[in-house]
């Protein structure tokens, strides 16, 4: 990779305190659910896209799934490396933008958890073609009908929380969905510039099948506390549970 992405200047700094996060705290149920929604086969193959310090690839890996973890941060897939260690678990861990990375046919199973690189956007990257890249990526590197569960902010909920001054102030942006902000200083860094972004329902449903993914529930799935339940209007996260049945339609390769 050349040219620093702010994501990465965000997530290397931040990678060893990662794992304080409250929302971190449910990984063994979160990857139970997602075995109940993927359908693996024995020892079948799941590629975690933005797989941050590996909590889910981990544990895959533990279960006897053959895993690959990619990420844009050194210091998480670092961190990942170490768990991996400890765990006595082997994964293949990728150092890669998930935009501009797919294996194709490769996988039985994808996640990217947690906002997983998908919405994470760099500070130059357009808000459609971003999560396009992603899952068409995603889409490439997975067998026909091989499943995908992903989790991404809820726009409802980002919507909900700003206000037209916020629109003024360059804060928010109501026709991209994206918020753009300076991440307050913290490890002894300088604060860093980030825009993320959200997704409502229906642009979810239209972005995977653009990817060739079609989507089977869009569920309420704030990371540590994932279920099979309506989403919430001020829920954070969305969870997506899709399908691979063709090819992805658009060129959207970064
Ligand atoms: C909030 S963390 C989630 C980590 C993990 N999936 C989890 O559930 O804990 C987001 C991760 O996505 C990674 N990421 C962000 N943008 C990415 C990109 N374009 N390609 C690959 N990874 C990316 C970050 O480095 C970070 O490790």
């Amino acid at each position: 990779m050349t040219e620093r992405h702010n994501w990465q200047e965000f997530f290397d700094a931040h990678a060893p305190i990662y794992e304080e996060n409250v929302f971190t705290k449910n990984t063994l149920a979160e990857v139970d659910f997602l075995l109940e929604e993927l359908s693996l086969p024995t020892g079948g193959s799941v590629l975690d896209v933005g797989c941050g310090t590996g909590r889910h690839a981990v544990e895959l890996a533990r279960r006897g799934y053959a895993v690959t973890g990619l990420d844009l941060s050194a210091q998480m897939l670092c961190q990942a490396a170490r768990a991996a260690q400890s765990a006595g678990a082997r994964v293949e861990w990728v150092h890669a933008d998930a935009t501009r990375f797919s294996l194709p046919d490769r996988y039985d199973a994808a996640v990217c958890l947690c906002e997983g690189a998908c919405g994470l956007l760099g500070l130059a990257d357009d808000s459609l073609q971003q999560p396009l890249a992603i899952l068409g990526n995603i889409s490439r590197s997975l067998k026909p009908e091989a499943g995908v569960v992903m989790t991404v902010l809820n726009a409802a909920a980002m919507i909900r929380r700003y206000s037209d001054a916020d629109v003024a102030s360059g804060r928010f942006d109501p026709l991209t969905l994206v918020e753009s902000y300076d991440y307050p200083p913290r490890e002894g860094r300088p604060p860093v510039r980030v825009r993320e972004r959200a997704f409502v329902g229906t642009e979810l449903v239209l972005l995977c099948r653009l990817a060739g993914l079609t989507v089977l529930h869009l569920w309420g799935g704030t990371a540590g506390n994932w279920g099979r339940r309506p989403l919430a209007l001020d829920e954070m996260e969305i969870m997506v549970v899709a399908r691979k049945t063709s090819e992805p339609l658009a060129a959207d390769s970064a």
